[in-house]
């Protein structure tokens, strides 16, 4: 087998393609030939060692991939050899092999390709469980989604759309705002032109008539969160997701007070931890959906397991829209 090993957690730079001897899988684990692996945004910080996770050193990079199991260790009862899945067990993606938890796997039913569904679990899982675990968005309520076309956001408005909600959906280009739309938000802002120092909040005001979005998922943080949180509803939720933009938000705790609102945080992987049964149910929910119809993620391009710098160059600057997928 052939990986991009991480030796030294440096940046993307000190990884190396590296022939290694292929693993045999232990009790509970499985042999997965990789075909296709996505980028999430954990994968561009854990190389760098500024991820909360941080694995002994070496590994392979790649926290979400799709495949086929070529060997099952001891014990392992729901998976068989020559079996298509779809796994997120944090690093191992990156190459063309990996071990992973038999638990972890995910089964996938006919009709599932590799590309989608390396591409499926983190995005998806995470805006479930915020959007209708987490703030209990019904149908006919507005959520406000910042960070629209990314990975998170793009499986957001998909779920929001799908619950009956009206979406707004925020990003930072037209191009982006314009993708947005194709997936259904029924409004867009470019937060370029209307800044968080500027018009945004008046922006917010007028698409929501005065009221302000009932639930807002907020995957970037920084300087948005406090202008979106005082545009915020009576009785709104906020969800905390993500930190994209880098700088932590420090918010004022009269605003959750004089708006009657929720600041609700959100830990996806946490809840799969703590939740085990409850996480499955969601994933059954979710395979169903993507069978139906009602969601599918956006490619924003394939590119072979030896560009892996190259994907991670394109994710570091902003400019990815939905996922990138590299494929062996
Ligand atoms: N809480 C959880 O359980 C959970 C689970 C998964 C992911 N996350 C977090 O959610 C966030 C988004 O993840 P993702 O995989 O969707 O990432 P992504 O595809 O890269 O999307 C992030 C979006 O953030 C926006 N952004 C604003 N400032 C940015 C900056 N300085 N650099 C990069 N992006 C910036 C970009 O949109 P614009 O250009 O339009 O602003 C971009 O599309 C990350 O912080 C991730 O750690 C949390």
């Amino acid at each position: 087998m052939h990986a991009w090993l991480c030796e030294n957690p440096v940046g993307v730079e000190a990884l190396t393609w590296k022939e290694l001897p292929t693993p045999e899988p232990k009790a509970g684990e499985v042999l997965i030939e990789i075909k296709a692996a996505s980028l999430n945004f954990p994968d561009l910080l854990i190389v760098q060692n500024k991820y909360q996770m941080k694995p002994p050193l070496p590994f392979v990079p790649g926290s979400e991939y799709a495949g086929v199991v070529r060997a099952v260790g001891e014990g392992v009862q729901h998976l068989k050899v020559g079996q298509n899945v779809a796994c997120l067990s944090g690093t191992g993606g990156f190459g063309t092999h990996t071990l992973a938890p038999a638990a972890l796997c995910m089964p996938l039913p006919d009709g599932f390709g590799h590309v989608d569904a390396a591409a499926f679990i983190m995005i998806y899982a995470t805006s479930y469980h915020a959007l209708i675990d987490r703030a209990a968005l019904k149908a006919g309520e507005t959520v406000l989604i910042l960070g629209a076309a990314g990975g998170v956001g793009t499986a957001a408005i998909q779920i929001a759309k799908a619950a009956g909600a009206r979406v707004i959906a925020a990003a930072s280009t037209d191009e982006k705002c314009a993708l947005c739309r194709e997936l259904g938000a029924d409004e867009t802002i470019n937060y370029s032109v209307h800044t968080p120092q500027g018009t945004l909040r008046d922006e917010i005001k007028r698409l929501t008539g005065g009221n302000g979005p009932d639930v807002i998922y907020d995957p970037v943080g920084g300087d948005f969160a406090e202008p979106a949180f005082r545009s915020i509803a009576w009785r709104g939720r906020y969800l905390v997701v993500g930190f994209a933009s880098g700088p932590i938000p420090n918010l004022p705790l009269n605003l959750p007070l004089l708006k009657g609102a929720s600041l609700v945080g959100v830990f996806w992987g946490n809840f799969a931890k703590n939740e085990p049964k409850a996480n499955a149910q969601m994933m059954q929910t979710l395979a169903g959906m993507y069978l139906q119809g009602q969601i599918k993620p956006v490619i924003d391009q394939t590119l072979p397991m030896s560009e892996l710098s190259k994907a991670y160059a394109i994710m570091g600057s902003r400019a990815v829209k939905g996922k990138l997928v590299l494929v062996n």
